[in-house]
């Protein structure tokens, strides 16, 4: 395995890890929806483990996957080693730290506000600083994407970009915008009004500026599904492409356009 692939490995494993204990909290919270009476069944562990559920699916298991597949697509479409992976584990860490911090939070019985963390709903600090910095790694990874992007380009100006990593490219651009969202939210109204710095709040400022984020973020499993489904899949399968991107002529722009499946050598990576 490649240092490369072990970034894109220990990305993935944590967003399995987050999907396993998320999965084992839905089956309690559905066997709990069918009346089923087990232990301990209350309405507040109902509603800590919805929130351990939601933000463990669709925050940390969404952010990691889509991290670890993007190196992927450097690795494996654009056929070169990820540039600044010191980076990209640094992000790799402080993702982890902050999810560490939210999830013990929630265990701890001091953030159950679900995973939309709507005020006057309060967490402990620790809640929001969690996912501050679950958002602060992720930019580490959206960063090593452009850099690695741009380090492609330097050494292969005339040709156009392979379209699976064009395609989380673009879902890296919308993650860095989208997340701006959440994280003035979190830093500018959450984490100073949960510290007792502030005293009141704006709820609908705070759920504009989540859904500002939450949206897209349905976004970052399709984009990356529309790729694997368009691009990798067809390759795998030995198949063709539906359709693929012509490799730029000289004089023609960067970039490149979008053609009807002409040339089976689309991809510059071999195994793509
Ligand atoms: C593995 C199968 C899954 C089952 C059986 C399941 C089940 C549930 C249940 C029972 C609830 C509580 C609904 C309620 O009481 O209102 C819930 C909430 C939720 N689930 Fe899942 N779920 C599953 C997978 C997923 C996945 C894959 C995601 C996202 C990637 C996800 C995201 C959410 C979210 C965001 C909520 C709302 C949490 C909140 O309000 O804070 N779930 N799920």
């Amino acid at each position: 395995m490649t240092r490369d692939d072990r970034l894109s490995v220990a990305h993935i494993w944590v967003a399995i890890a987050a999907f396993g204990i998320a999965a084992g909290m839905a089956l309690m919270q559905a066997l709990s929806r069918a009346s089923l009476e087990l232990p301990w069944r209350s309405a507040k562990l109902y509603y800590l483990s919805v929130t351990a559920h939601g933000v463990l699916m669709a925050l940390v298991f969404t952010t990691f996957f889509i991290m670890g597949f993007g190196y992927v697509t450097i690795t494996r479409s654009l056929n070169r080693p990820v540039d600044r992976r010191g980076l990209g584990w640094a992000g790799f860490w402080v993702a982890l730290v902050g999810t560490a911090l939210t999830a013990a939070t929630i265990l701890a019985g001091k953030g159950t506000v679900l995973y939309t963390f709507y005020p006057p709903l309060m967490a402990y600090p620790t809640f929001y600083i969690g996912a501050a910095l679950l958002v602060v790694g992720s930019w580490c990874w959206v960063w090593a994407m452009v850099a690695s992007y741009r380090a492609w380009r330097r050494e292969h100006p005339a040709d156009a970009t392979p379209l699976p990593f064009h395609a989380m490219f673009a879902t890296a651009i919308l993650w860095q915008i989208a997340t701006v969202g959440v994280a003035v939210e979190v830093v500018v109204l959450l984490i100073p009004w949960s510290l007792g710095l502030t005293h009141t709040i704006d709820p609908l400022l705070a759920r504009m500026l989540f859904w500002y984020f939450g949206h897209p973020l349905v976004y970052f499993w399709l984009l990356p599904a529309y790729a694997v489904w368009y691009t990798v899949l067809p390759r795998v399968a030995g198949g063709k492409l539906f359709s693929t991107t012509r490799r730029s002529t000289p004089g023609s722009r960067p970039g490149g356009s979008c053609s009807t499946p002409s040339s089976p050598s689309a991809f510059s990576s071999p195994a793509w």
